[in-house]
């Protein structure tokens, strides 16, 4: 039996870090996609995964896990999926990613869900809600304390207003005349970490990061509107002062500052870190007639510049190939 599944990765437009603490944000799925392809083994019970883009291969078998493995997370979500669907074959799997690594665009929960649903797509319709909690234990070993919000985009698509452990409500995008352009420092940087940096400095001045906190809460609500009523304007200006609300809580670096000014001076409507921060992407919110300004502007600090095109698809399952009993298909 084989399976293949695809699941995008995305951009926070605002509020990663607030979200982890329970404020909203709010991300989108983008048209750049991780895809995991499965395929059973007879007469054994390991798990061999391989990635193609970090060159790295691994079996999981029940006398051997590695735990340091940078596979492992995709192992955990691979061996879950497979006991909901109660499977004992093997399972040789293989990931290929258009996402870039430890940028912020959420590569490690495209493939946590896009191999959830692919396991279970060889003995059962795929369920969204399970391919995402199952996605989301597999992000736990990545990030430590993720909120929950990469799996949820990555499951769903579209546009979504995030609250960790309440769920998400959908934003219908009025978006005309502009796009989206991401541009990558070169430095990658551990979610994880950043997360972990985060919420020792809210617990040492909780009094002070409180209102920003809250700040933060307003700001995406009021973003969420200004994007159904397409007032980018005010979208962009929003952005803006999220930039200056995660930098207040520690998490831009002098590299993320010379891109998201770049992008400005050029005429972005806004521009802000997006992702964990430390390194990673900016995202700039732009007319789609100073596209080409910015993207240069931004060529000059970035060797990674891209386009994001919002992708309103989320997990699916590109190919499923049976095999009867007397192998007959
Ligand atoms: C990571 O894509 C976004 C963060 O808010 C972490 C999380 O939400 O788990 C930094």
């Amino acid at each position: 039996m084989k399976s293949i599944a695809s699941a995008p990765g995305k951009v926070i437009l605002v509020g990663e870090h607030f979200v982890v603490e329970g404020k909203p944000a709010i991300a989108m799925a983008v048209n750049l996609r991780a895809r995991v392809s499965v395929e059973t083994i007879d007469n054994s019970s390991d798990i061999i995964i391989r990635s193609k883009e970090l060159k790295i291969e691994e079996t999981f078998s029940s006398k051997h896990i590695n735990e340091k493995s940078p596979l492992y997370p995709v192992y955990v979500a691979a061996s879950l999926a497979r006991q909901h669907i109660s499977l004992e074959k093997g399972l040789d799997i293989i990931i290929t990613s258009e996402l870039p690594p430890a940028a912020g665009m959420g590569s490690s929960a495209a493939v946590a869900v896009a191999t959830a649903a692919a396991v279970i797509a060889l003995r059962k319709k795929v369920d969204r809600n399970i391919v995402s909690k199952i996605a989301y234990e597999a992000e736990k070993i990545v990030h430590g304390k993720p909120s929950g919000i990469d799996n949820t985009i990555s499951t769903y698509g579209g546009a979504i207003l995030y609250i960790k452990e309440k769920g998400f409500t959908r934003i219908n995008l009025n978006l005309k005349n502009v796009a989206l352009v991401l541009a990558d420092t070169g430095m990658p940087r551990s979610t994880g970490k950043m997360v972990a940096r985060v919420r020792k400095l809210k617990a040492r001045y909780s009094s002070v990061l409180d209102p920003i906190y809250k700040s933060a809460e307003i700001l995406a609500y009021e973003v969420a509107k200004a994007l159904e009523m397409g007032d980018v304007k005010t979208v962009g200006e929003l952005m803006n002062i999220n930039h200056g609300l995660l930098s207040a809580i520690g998490v831009s670096t002098i590299e993320l500052e010379h891109l998201v000014y770049a992008a400005r001076n050029a005429g972005a409507l806004g521009a802000k870190l997006t992702g964990a921060g430390g390194g990673g992407l900016i995202v700039a919110l732009c007319y789609k007639k100073d596209l080409l300004n910015i993207e240069n502007a931004l060529s000059g600090y970035s060797k990674k510049v891209y386009i994001a095109n919002i992708s309103r698809r989320g997990v699916i399952i590109e190919h499923k190939h049976m095999h009867s009993m007397n192998g007959v298909e």
